[in-house]
């Protein structure tokens, strides 16, 4: 084959290659569809979104391309890892401006990966000491994760009750909004 042949060949290749090609996803137009999917960096000190993310992601943005954030947590019962980040408080959604910022400025689209970590959790993470919620008392075996030498041992859970369940659903709400509110 002559070298103008095999370069064609090549072109043809990736005009036609599904992953380079657009994709409408309800009102956002991605121009491929290669996605970063959620990455947890523990870089979040006391749970609020650093500057150096906003270099981070936008190092990692491509025009029309999609991003979703590592898992953020919604409030403070919500978390099990040290230093993930936030976004239940003001702080953290003006934190995260500047990220979002910095990702549209390339031209990419940024969500918000929200999360609950239920009773992946220890005491220490969760406001006065109590015990992680969950959808049952039944503890977790201890698990080695990542950032840590030693397997956590879980603290046991206490499941909530039906009438508490709202409670964590608008949670997730305002976290939803608020994830909108940085975005704008
Ligand atoms: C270091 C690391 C952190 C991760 N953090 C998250 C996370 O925050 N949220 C999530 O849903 N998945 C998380 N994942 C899972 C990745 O999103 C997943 O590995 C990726 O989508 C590729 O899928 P695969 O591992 O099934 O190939 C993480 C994976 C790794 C390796």
């Amino acid at each position: 084959m002559k070298e103008s042949e095999c370069a064609d060949t090549q072109t043809q290749q990736q005009e036609t290659m599904p992953l380079l090609t657009p994709y409408k996803m309800g009102r956002f137009n991605l121009s491929h569809r290669l996605v970063m999917p959620p990455l947890t960096r523990q870089r979040s000190w006391n749970n609020i979104p650093q500057p150096h993310a906003a270099l981070y992601y936008s190092q990692r943005a491509t025009k029309g391309g999609l991003i979703i954030t590592e898992a953020t947590v919604i409030s403070e019962a919500a978390r099990g890892y040290k230093d993930t980040p936030g976004i239940w408080s003001k702080e953290q959604v003006e934190a995260w401006k500047s990220i979002v910022d910095a990702v549209h400025a390339k031209g990419g689209i940024i969500f918000c990966q929200i999360w609950h970590v239920g009773r992946v959790s220890t005491y220490e993470y969760q406001p006065n000491g109590q015990a992680p919620i969950s959808s049952t008392s039944n503890v977790l075996k201890p698990q080695l994760q990542t950032n840590a030498d030693e397997p956590v041992k879980f603290s046991p859970p206490r499941r909530l009750s039906t009438d508490e369940i709202p409670q964590i659903v608008n949670e997730f709400r305002l976290a939803a909004r608020n994830a909108m509110e940085a975005g704008k």
